[in-house]
């Protein structure tokens, strides 16, 4: 059976540890299912990803979504990021992570009046705006505020980033941006309009992108489309190219930040603009894990099954992307048999599982298994579904490790729900 190769979760004598410390003392601790992260991870990706691009005139703007907790947010804004928030409860959070809105962006293809007007009362960097409609409504509100709005366009360069459908937003048939065919008559339009300053022009063409090739196509694209718009007296001063840098789950072989930097930096001289970078899955996904218990086991004559006490309300990837997360046991030495087995939630739908007709060693009752690559859009889309308790959340930092989020408690299930005179 082949275990996820990790420089930050790895064994010491067949037990897994997080950096320094037994993942097992935690599940002792604070009880599973739980996501455990590495602080190292977090600090390294960051590194990694800002020196590639050290020569030239950039900013990271850390996609919340993909982990929203205050405390990771803060942790990458202290290493010098940004944060992007794609709503109104993103901000929130940002703002209790201690994040100045002077270094947020607002992103979003359907941002609300209160969203907008939020961002715009905050002085927030730039909003990001995916319509024509959306830009005469913050030239309003902007107006109505006294205010100036920064703005950025996200324009759909109409390329096939080669990811899962679901995760694909670069192609004509998607919702999202503005049409490459019509931005630069919409940016025309949009230069008439009162209280709006247009900076920059924004991409976003997909997410768990392994080649170059996509990024290369479309920033090609803009590029073209920021001489013009120059030309026009449309002054690009910024350049967003969104998140969607991939991740190893199974066997993906990803570009690495210096691959990433030497097929764009070229294109991003040419453009002259500061340059914004948005990534999320590639600074969290492989410094997180789901640690969850083995409940049962049990064979119905024609397969295994493991049932954990993690499921689809905790990791909701694989039920609807049918993703891949490797599944590995703790403790190396309770196992040497390999089965396959589907490994499942106790939620009640089909759909509940973590893995499917995986091999994995022999697993007892009691045996507790490390969930991988979990950092990133693993939390951010957990549910209460059959009213479980989110899980909680242990940040570890050498042989320290941090509750930044403790588990929800049935009370938390009932928040400003009471029974009414009927
Ligand atoms: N910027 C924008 C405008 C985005 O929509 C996204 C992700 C990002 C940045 C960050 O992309 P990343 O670097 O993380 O790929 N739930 C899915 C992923 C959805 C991504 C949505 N947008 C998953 O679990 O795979």
């Amino acid at each position: 059976m082949k275990l996820f190769d990790s420089q930050y979760f790895t064994y010491q004598n067949g037990e897994m540890f997080c950096e320094d410390l037994s993942v097992r003392t935690i599940a002792k601790e604070y009880g599973t299912p739980v996501y455990i992260y590495s602080k190292k991870f977090f600090t390294d990706k960051f590194t990694e990803f800002t020196n590639a691009f050290k020569d030239i005139n950039h900013t990271i703007f850390f996609a919340s979504k993909s982990n929203f907790n205050i405390n990771v947010m803060k942790l990458f804004y202290d290493l010098g990021a940004g944060i992007d928030v794609n709503s109104g409860g993103e901000l929130f959070r940002a703002l209790k992570a201690g994040v100045d809105p002077k270094r947020m962006l607002l992103t979003g293809v359907g941002k609300t009046r209160e969203e907008i007007k939020t961002g715009l009362e905050l002085d927030i960097k730039i909003i990001k705006a995916e319509s024509i409609q959306e830009v005469y409504t913050i030239s309003e509100i902007a107006g109505q505020l006294g205010k100036t709005a920064e703005v950025a366009l996200r324009v759909n360069p109409d390329v096939d980033a080669e990811t899962h459908p679901y995760i694909t937003t670069a192609l004509a048939e998607n919702k999202f941006g503005i049409d490459a065919k019509i931005a630069f008559d919409t940016y025309m339009e949009c230069a008439k309009l009162p209280n709006i300053k247009l900076t920059g022009i924004d991409m976003h063409i997909g997410s768990q992108i392994t080649k170059v090739s996509p990024f290369v196509e479309a920033v090609a694209k803009l590029n073209d489309l920021i001489e013009k718009l120059r030309n026009a007296g449309i002054n690009i001063e910024h350049l967003d190219i969104g998140g969607g840098m991939g991740v190893t789950y199974n066997d993906e072989t990803p570009f690495t930040p210096e691959q990433f930097a030497d097929a764009l930096i070229p294109l991003f001289e040419k453009s002259g603009c500061e340059i914004i970078f948005e990534p999320g899955r590639s600074l969290t996904a492989n410094g997180g894990i789901l640690l969850t218990e083995t409940l049962y086991t049990k064979n119905n004559g024609v397969k295994n099954f493991i049932v954990v006490d993690g499921s689809m309300t905790d990791l909701l990837r694989p039920s609807i992307y049918g993703s891949y997360h490797h599944i590995q046991p703790t403790n190396l030495a309770e196992t040497d048999d390999v089965i396959k087995a589907d490994i499942v939630g106790p939620v009640c739908e089909s759909g509940d599982f973590l893995a499917k007709n995986r091999e994995i060693f022999k697993v007892n009752q009691g045996d507790l298994l490390a969930v991988m690559s979990a950092g990133a859009y693993g939390m951010t889309m957990a549910s209460n579904y059959n009213a479980r308790r989110r899980p909680p959340e242990i940040l570890v930092d050498g042989d320290k490790h941090y509750v930044i989020r403790g588990r929800e408690t049935y009370e938390h299930l009932l928040y400003d729900e009471n029974i009414v005179e009927l």
